[in-house]
């Protein structure tokens, strides 16, 4: 994986939403960093861990927001459903990332490329013409 710039062609056009999505690039560059300069285990646990930990924050929020916006049910629960496994994904790399590091390195920089490129692109995009309605998101949940 290359270090992920943020452009606009990645905006929501949500501020708040948009704000996380930078927000989860810039912990998959400083991965992405930390493997570059051989950082360490501990090192990379780190960020791995706040990786995750923001990771749940933003999908919680995102499902709310698409309630929010009236995105069509069925639409919110496969797009759930696919938050669903990328949390199972991110946790199965933890746990292989613990047993065999260099193995699941590689697999972690595909994932973190696959996930913010592909799911803000292909799965977040499709929300956005619901949310022009919405103004001054902040969470509930
Ligand atoms: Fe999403
Ligand atoms: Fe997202």
């Amino acid at each position: 994986m290359t270090y992920v710039v943020w452009s606009d062609m990645f905006s929501v056009r949500r501020p708040y939403i948009d704000n996380q999505h930078k927000k989860l690039l810039e912990i998959a560059n400083d991965f992405h960093a930390a493997l570059k300069d051989n950082k360490g285990k501990e090192f990379l646990f780190e960020i791995l861990n706040s990786l995750i930990h923001y990771t749940e924050e933003h999908f919680r929020n995102e499902e709310e927001i698409m309630e929010m916006a009236g995105y069509p049910a069925v639409d919110i629960e496969s797009h759930k459903k696919n938050h669903e496994q990328l949390v199972r994904d991110i946790f199965g790399l933890h746990q292989g990332f613990m047993h065999s590091e260099e193995k699941t390195t590689h697999e972690l920089e595909i994932f973190l490329n696959n996930w913010l490129v592909q799911h803000i692109l292909l799965e977040d995009k499709k929300y956005e013409p619901y949310c022009e309605n919405l103004t001054d998101y902040r969470p509930r949940k």
